[in-house]
C-alpha cells in the first residue's frame, strides 16, 4: 500500500459555476418540489391533480408516488405540453389523465374523469421554462420574436393585439397593478405615440420603447440591487404584467381558489406556487379566510421559499413561494 494520499478532485467553487439560462426537457427542474411532496404527502393508490403541467416535473414525482393504482390528472394550457409530458409519463409507467385546458375549468375535468374530489393538488403557477426560451412565442424580451405571449395559442388575443389596441388607461392600470411598474403611465403613452407611427409587433420593439420611455439611472454603493437587474427592471415588469393580462392569470387563479374546497377531499392538501406578488395576494388572502371560516382545519404559517442551494442551481426559482392548505375534516 502506498503512502500517498489519494488525490482530491478539485472541486470548483460555487460562484464560479456557469449558470445555465436556458431549460432543454431533459434536465428541467421542479421548482420547490421537495417542499411540494412534504405538503402534499402522496400515497400510493391515491387521486392526485396536478394543475399545471408544463414538462410534467411535478406530475412525473406525483404519479410515482401514487403508483401503482392510483391516478394522476394533470391540465395545462399550452397545447405544446401535452404530448411530451405523456412521453416522460408513460416511460414512467402508472395512471394518469392529461388535459389541454384551463385550470379554472376543472370541475369540468375531474367530471369527465368520474371522479368528484381528489387528495391532493398542486398548481404552479406562471410559465414553463419551455415557453421562456421559445422566442416564437413572445414571452421573453432577452431574444426577438413575436409578441404572441399566449399560453394556449388557439385562442385569446396576443400581447401585440392588446398593445395596439387598449387606450393608455388600461395600459397604465395593466403595467402598474399587475407588474408594479413606477412610469406605467410615461411607458403607456410612448407605447400610443410609438404605435400610431408604426404597430408594435415584436419583443425587440417594444423592449426598445421602454428603455427610451424609462431610462433607468443605475444606483451604485451598498444595498443597490445589481446593475443587470435594475437597467432591466422597467422591461422585466413591463413583459411580465403583459403576460399576465394576456392569459387572464389572476382571474383564472381567483376561479380556482374559489372551487377549491369543493375539489379537495376532507383532509385533503393543496399547494400552489406563485412567482408574482399579486398571485401570492390572492392565494394568501383565500387560505386565511377559509381557515377562518372552518373551510380549511390548517394553512401554512408562511410562505415557503427556496433554499439558498435551489435558487443557486435554478435561478428561475429565486421568486417562487409555495402556500398550502389542508380542507377541514369536520366542514
Ligand atoms: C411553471 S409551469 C409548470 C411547470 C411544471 N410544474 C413542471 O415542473 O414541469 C406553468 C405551466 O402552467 C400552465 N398554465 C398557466 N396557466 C394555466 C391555466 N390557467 N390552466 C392550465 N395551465 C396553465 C402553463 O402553460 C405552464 O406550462
Amino acid at each position: 500500500m502506498s503512502d500517498e494520499e489519494p488525490k482530491k478532485k478539485k472541486r470548483r467553487p460555487f460562484w464560479r459555476k456557469r449558470i445555465r439560462r436556458s431549460t432543454t426537457g431533459g434536465e428541467h427542474k421542479p421548482v420547490l418540489l421537495a417542499e411540494v411532496l412534504d405538503a402534499l404527502k402522496p400515497q400510493p393508490g391515491q387521486t392526485l391533480v396536478d394543475c399545471t403541467l408544463g414538462f410534467a416535473g411535478h406530475s412525473l414525482e406525483l404519479l410515482k408516488c401514487v403508483s401503482p393504482d392510483g391516478l394522476l390528472i394533470a391540465t395545462d394550457l399550452d397545447p405544446a405540453n401535452i404530448e411530451p409530458a405523456r412521453v416522460k409519463l408513460e416511460e414512467a409507467g402508472g395512471l394518469f389523465a392529461l388535459h389541454h385546458t384551463n385550470f379554472a375549468g376543472l370541475a369540468g375535468v375531474l367530471a369527465t374523469e368520474g371522479v368528484s374530489q381528489v387528495d391532493g393538488l398542486l398548481a404552479d403557477l406562471g410559465m414553463s421554462s419551455m415557453q421562456v426560451d421559445d422566442r416564437n412565442r413572445g414571452f421573453s424580451f432577452m431574444r426577438d420574436g413575436p409578441l404572441d405571449m399566449r399560453m394556449d395559442p388557439s385562442r385569446g388575443r396576443t400581447a401585440a393585439q392588446l398593445l395596439n389596441t387598449l387606450p393608455t388607461e388600461e395600459l397604465t392600470a395593466c403595467f402598474s397593478e399587475l407588474g408594479d411598474e413606477p412610469r406605467a403611465e410615461t411607458i403607456a403613452v410612448a407605447i400610443v405615440v410609438g404605435r400610431a407611427i408604426k404597430p408594435i409587433e415584436r419583443t425587440k420593439e417594444l423592449r426598445e420603447l421602454i428603455e427610451r420611455a424609462a431610462p433607468v439611472q443605475v444606483l451604485r454603493g451598498p444595498g443597490a440591487p445589481p446593475e443587470r437587474k435594475q437597467l432591466l427592471g422597467p422591461t422585466t415588469r413591463v413583459f411580465q404584467s403583459l403576460r399576465i393580462l394576456v392569459n387572464r392569470e389572476l382571474a383564472n387563479l381567483t376561479h380556482l381558489l374559489r372551487v377549491l374546497p369543493t375539489i379537495l377531499k376532507p383532509g385533503a392538501t393543496a399547494a400552489i406556487i406563485s412567482f408574482h406578488s399579486g398571485e401570492d395576494r390572492l392565494v394568501k388572502v383565500a387560505f386565511r379566510d377559509g381557515l377562518r371560516s372552518g373551510i380549511y382545519e390548517a394553512v401554512s404559517a408562511d410562505a415557503v421559499r427556496p433554499t439558498f442551494e435551489e435558487r443557486r442551481e435554478n435561478p428561475r426559482s429565486r421568486s417562487a413561494k409555495l402556500r398550502w392548505a389542508r380542507r377541514s375534516t369536520s366542514g
